[in-house]
């Protein structure tokens, strides 16, 4: 016991206090979300069908959470019961396809979502994934081609968003048509989900699509989970499909949490997607200039949280991540970065300069990770606080 303890706490050190988080698909809580995780909320069931007693505050929690996603996201039906947005994911794909028909998303060679792709759960659905024609160097759907496509194969579910994302996909563009064949049309949020709730990247339900799935850990700052938000027309189908066929017992500790950091992001969320925005195209600015490759320069690198490296242009002899995570600034192997924690613990457009040259140190460089590492766990130290949350 005492081992597991111990192993916890070392965790916590290094990847809470010492190091540079920019994986693009994390975030941290506040102390107030990081609270409600650990109430009494932990332990109880709850059923719609109220085969569980003692249950009448946690109705009103999930009520809450309910309506304060609606307002953040203009949505007319939320529900936050998903446990991860990959569940949210599969909801969707059951809900709105049968088998034999077909799915339109962005391919996972073009930073798709693998779990959504025939690599994913749809091997296991008999359902026929189709991809998006993508322009590799705008990183974005091809509208004519795509257009085409759709006419041609008419799927029934077109799936705009994706795991790597810098810029808002063609949904108002593509929308009509897709809905012209009988397609429904939705969006994987998971990542960009607490940009457009701050209303700084496209809301996709204002676009044309009916369906809006996220994680509810990426971009949004909350416990780790899924959620999905609907217009009028889906509301329906996703509250009768989700119990008890995906999603049994609930966790209302998560949901309280969830409540917490979107009441977070309806009082601070423009300010903090504006910040991660400035501070990603700041750090890909910066990275490119110090001679990392970055991609998209002449659009401006990004327009998300995420900026990605050109790995095709990077010394593939020498493994990037595994050093610099020797230099405690962790990245995914992909390789993106994200800049949704740094700016969440107080850091601006200068602290992502200094972080740029920090991986230009390890990266054209080649200085020794131990001797950066110093200074990232000094940065790391100097932004030990919290923004865009309620001071207790
Ligand atoms: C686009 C996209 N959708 C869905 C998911 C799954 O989300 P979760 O990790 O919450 O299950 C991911 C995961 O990274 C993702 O990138």
């Amino acid at each position: 016991m005492e081992s597991l303890m111990n192993i916890v706490r070392k965790h916590e050190e290094w990847r809470g206090k010492q190091t540079l988080n920019l994986i693009a698909s994390e975030n941290v809580a506040s102390p107030q979300v990081r609270k409600l995780m650990s109430t009494d909320l932990l332990h109880r069931y709850t059923a719609p069908d109220g085969f569980y007693m003692g249950t009448k505050f946690i109705d009103e929690i999930n009520e809450l959470a309910s309506k304060v996603a609606r307002e953040v996201f203009g949505a007319q039906y939320a529900d936050p019961r998903p446990l991860s947005g990959h569940i949210a994911d599969w909801i969707l794909l059951s809900c709105f396809t049968k088998a034999g028909e077909s799915i339109l998303s962005v391919s996972p060679t073009n930073g798709g979502y693998p779990g959504i792709s025939d690599q994913g759960v749809t091997q296991f659905m008999s359902r026929r994934n189709l991809y998006f024609p993508f322009d590799e160097g705008k990183m974005n759907v091809k509208v004519d081609e795509a257009s085409a496509l759709i006419e041609r194969e008419k799927p029934s579910l077109v799936i705009f968003g994706a795991s790597f994302i810098l810029f808002p996909p063609p949904v108002k563009e593509l929308s009509r048509i897709a809905k012209s064949v009988g397609a429904t049309v939705a969006y994987d949020g998971a990542h960009v989900l607490g940009l457009i709730g701050g209303g700084r990247f496209q809301n996709p339900l204002r676009e044309g699509a009916s369906i809006l799935i996220g994680s509810t850990h990426k971009s949004l700052f909350g416990p780790q989970g899924g959620i999905i938000l609907t217009d009028g027309s889906s509301a329906k189908i996703v509250k009768d499909a989700i119990f008890p066929s995906f999603v049994d017992n609930a966790h209302y500790n998560r949901i309280a949490a969830l409540a917490m950091a979107l009441f977070e992001l309806k009082s601070f969320g423009r300010a903090y997607a504006d910040q991660v925005i400035k501070n990603a195209k700041t750090i890909g600015r910066a990275l490119d200039e110090h001679g990392v490759p970055v991609k998209c320069r002449e659009y401006g690198y990004t327009e998300s949280h995420q900026v990605h490296l050109d790995n095709n242009r990077i010394d593939s002899g020498i493994n990037h991540t595994k050093i610099l995570e020797e230099a405690n600034m962790i990245v995914d192997k992909g390789t993106r970065i994200g800049t949704c924690e740094v700016t969440r613990r107080g850091m601006k457009e200068t602290e992502m300069e200094r972080i740029a040259e920090l991986i230009a140190r390890v990266m054209v460089k080649r200085e020794q990770p131990e001797r950066v590492r110093k200074e990232v766990i000094k940065l790391r130290e100097e932004f030990d606080n919290l923004e865009y949350c309620f001071k207790e």
